[in-house]
């Protein structure tokens, strides 16, 4: 009871600065994706330029017309998440849900339409809780390999000092002993979002 009373205004003040962190939009945070050209260059292009297994082939209308006849939102969802021979995020699960945005922009315009500001649709799998459970947990719960634990404060609060915009990027990019996006390539960063301020308010209930 005592203890719960000291820890309370401690653990608010961590989600408050988390949200704080992840609520400024940041001229950096622009900086951090990159452009829709950049990353079909880097990524991409190795199955749409030739066509490898039926990969709609970069700006041919023909490929790309019936494929997006149900929208922009369906082609990004289908892309994170992998589509039959398409693997999730193109393989490369640090890509950023607006940087998809722009890859898809790209690719299906033949490079004609100005890179987005804002992603096509926001793909969510689950609440932070679904996504911990399923995804996280495994190591989040016990430690494993020096995870930080769900509710131990001093293992969470100098790396929630980074801010939830960092932390997303580091989840996704993976991080030392940590995989990227905990090895759940289709999750998107908000379900990664989600799942990092779900742990971060468990915090309270830590030491
Ligand atoms: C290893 C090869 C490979 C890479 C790398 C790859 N793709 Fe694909 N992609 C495919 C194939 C194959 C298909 C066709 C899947 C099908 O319809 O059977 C496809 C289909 C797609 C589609 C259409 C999905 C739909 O619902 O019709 C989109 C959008 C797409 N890719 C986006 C991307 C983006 C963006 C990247 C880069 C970040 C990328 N792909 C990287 C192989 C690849
Ligand atoms: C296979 C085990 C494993 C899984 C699964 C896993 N993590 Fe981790 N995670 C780790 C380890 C180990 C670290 C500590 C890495 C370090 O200190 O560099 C870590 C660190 C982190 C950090 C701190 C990163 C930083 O920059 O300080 C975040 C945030 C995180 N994980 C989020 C997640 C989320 C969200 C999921 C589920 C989608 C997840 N993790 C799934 C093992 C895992």
């Amino acid at each position: 009871m005592f203890i719960s009373r000291i820890q309370r205004p401690a653990a608010l003040a961590l989600v408050a600065m988390a949200g704080w962190f992840g609520l400024i939009p940041g001229a950096s945070s622009a900086q951090l994706h990159k452009s829709g050209k950049a990353v079909v260059e880097e990524v991409c292009i190795k199955c749409h330029g030739p066509g490898t297994d039926g990969a709609p082939r970069i700006g041919n209308r023909a490929d790309w017309t019936p494929r997006a006849k149900d929208g922009l939102p369906r082609l990004l969802r289908s892309s994170m998440d992998g589509y039959r021979k398409m693997p999730a995020h193109g393989g490369q699960p640090g890509l950023t849900d607006l940087e998809m945005t722009r890859a898809v922009a790209y690719m299906v315009s033949g490079g004609k339409t100005p890179d987005p500001v804002k992603t096509f649709d926001d793909v969510k799998h689950g609440t932070g809780e679904q996504i911990v459970a399923r995804a996280c947990g495994n190591c989040h719960r016990e430690g494993a390999n020096n995870a930080p634990k769900i509710g131990d404060g001093p293992a969470w609060r100098p790396r929630l000092e980074k801010g939830i915009n960092e932390l997303v990027l580091s989840a996704a990019n993976g991080h030392n002993k940590m995989p990227a996006r905990g090895g759940f390539t289709n999750l998107s960063d908000l379900d990664i979002r989600a799942a990092v301020s779900y742990m971060a308010s468990k915090t309270s209930s830590g030491k």
